[in-house]
C-alpha cells in the first residue's frame, strides 16, 4: 500500500470588502502611486473595519466557506491550526477563537507564529499529523489583520500590508498525491531587521511604548528585502532538487506576496516563467500568513490533479521555507 499522505482537499479564502487604493495612501502619506507600483507590484489592499473585528472573524469566514462547499459539518474537524502574526489577544490562540466561533466543538486547535512563514510551517505541521494517523481532518487558516499593527505615518511599511484569511481542508490520501516534501528554515538574529518592539513580555505595554509608537511594525526594508530575496530563491530551487525536479515539471509557483520583485526572483532562480507564478499581491498587498492560502483559492479552478505545486515563503524571524505538493484534485 502506498504511504499515507496529507492532501489538500478543499481551500476557501476571505478579503474585507474595504479597498484602500494607492491614490488614498497618497494622501495619508508622503508617497506615490507610482513608486509603490514600481517598489512592489501593489496597487491596493483590504482593510478590516468594524469595532472589535479580529483575525479570528476573517479566518471563521474562510473556514466557514470551506465547510459549506465541502458540504462538512464543524463538528468533524479534528483540529485547527491558525498561523497569524496578528492573533485577536495574546492569549488564548485564536484557533481557539475561531473554533468557537464555528461551532468546531470536537477540534483542538494552537496558533503557529512564524511571520509571513506561518501558513507553511502551520501546513506541515499539520502534515505530520495526518501522515501519523492521527488525525483525519485538519483544518489550517493564515490570516492576518495587518492594519492593527501597522503606523499610518509610516511610509515604509502602511504600503505594503494589506488584511485577509484563508482556510484549507488536509485529508489523509493514498494516491500519491499530496504535500510530498517541505524545508523550513530560520535565523532569529533576522529579528533585528523586522519586529514588533513593545507588547511583548521583554517590553510590556506601558503609556511610553505607546506614545512611541513601538506596538507597529519595525522593518528595515532594505536588509529584510536582500534576505527575502535570496532565500526564498535559494529554497524553492533546493526543494526542486531534493525531489529530482526540473522547471518543466513544476505547474506552478505559488510565492508568499511581498513584493513582486522577490517572486520574480524565485521564478526566475527556479527557471519558470510568469505564467506559471501565482500572483495577488497587485490586489491584496502583503497579508502575512493569508497570501499563500488566499492565492490557493483563487487559483484553484486551475488546478489539475497531480500537478507539481511549489509553495514559498520569507518572513520575520527570520523564517523561510518551501513546500511540494503534488495535488490531489480536480475542481468540478
Ligand atoms: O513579508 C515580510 C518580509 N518583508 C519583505 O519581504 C519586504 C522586503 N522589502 C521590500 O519589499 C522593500 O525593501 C520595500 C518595498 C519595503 C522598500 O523598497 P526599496 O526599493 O528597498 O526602497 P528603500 O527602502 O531602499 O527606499 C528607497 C527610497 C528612500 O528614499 P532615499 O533615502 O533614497 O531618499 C525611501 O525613503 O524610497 C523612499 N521611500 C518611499 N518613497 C515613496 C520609502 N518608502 C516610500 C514610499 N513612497 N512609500
Amino acid at each position: 500500500m502506498n504511504k499515507t499522505r496529507a492532501a489538500i482537499t478543499g481551500v476557501f479564502g476571505y478579503v474585507p470588502d474595504y479597498v484602500l487604493t494607492n491614490k488614498e495612501l497618497e494622501v495619508m502619506v508622503d508617497t506615490t502611486d507610482e513608486w509603490i507600483q514600481t517598489r512592489t507590484g501593489i496597487q491596493e489592499r483590504r482593510i478590516l473595519k468594524g469595532e472589535g473585528k479580529g483575525t479570528s472573524d476573517m479566518g471563521a469566514a474562510a473556514v466557514l466557506g470551506l465547510l459549506a462547499k465541502k458540504g462538512i459539518d464543524a463538528s468533524e474537524i479534528d483540529l485547527l491550526i491558525c498561523a497569524t502574526t496578528t492573533p485577536d489577544m495574546q492569549f488564548p490562540a485564536t484557533a481557539n477563537i475561531i473554533t468557537d466561533k464555528i461551532g468546531a466543538k470536537n477540534a483542538f486547535g494552537f496558533d503557529i507564529n512564524a511571520a509571513c512563514s506561518g501558513f507553511i510551517y502551520a501546513l506541515t505541521t499539520a502534515t505530520k499529523f495526518i501522515e501519523a494517523g492521527s488525525y483525519k481532518k485538519i483544518v489550517v487558516v493564515g490570516g492576518d489583520k495587518m492594519s492593527s499593527i501597522i503606523n499610518y505615518e509610516d511610509r515604509t511599511t502602511c504600503i505594503i500590508f494589506g488584511d485577509g484569511a484563508g482556510a484549507v481542508l488536509l485529508e489523509p490520501s493514498t494516491d500519491e498525491n499530496g504535500i510530498v516534501d517541505s524545508i523550513l528554515k530560520s535565523d532569529g538574529s533576522g529579528r533585528i531587521h523586522l519586529h514588533q518592539k513593545a507588547g511583548g513580555s521583554s517590553k510590556p505595554a506601558s503609556h511610553e511604548t505607546v506614545d512611541a509608537k513601538e506596538h507597529y511594525v519595525y522593518q528595515e526594508g532594505q536588509s529584510v528585502y536582500k534576505f527575502a530575496v535570496t532565500n526564498m530563491a535559494e529554497v524553492s530551487a533546493e526543494i526542486m532538487e531534493k525531489n529530482h525536479l526540473v522547471a518543466d515539471d513544476i505547474a506552478w509557483l505559488v510565492p508568499h506576496q511581498a513584493n513582486k520583485r522577490i517572486i520574480d526572483a524565485t521564478a526566475s532562480r527556479m527557471g519558470i516563467g510568469s505564467e506559471k507564478v501565482m500572483l495577488n499581491i497587485h490586489k491584496y498587498g502583503n497579508t502575512t500568513n493569508g497570501t499563500i492560502p488566499l492565492c490557493l483559492w483563487e487559483w484553484e479552478s486551475q488546478l489539475k490533479k497531480g500537478d507539481n505545486i511549489v509553495l514559498a515563503a520569507f518572513g520575520g524571524g527570520f523564517t523561510w521555507g518551501a513546500v511540494y505538493i503534488k495535488w490531489a484534485y480536480d475542481t468540478k
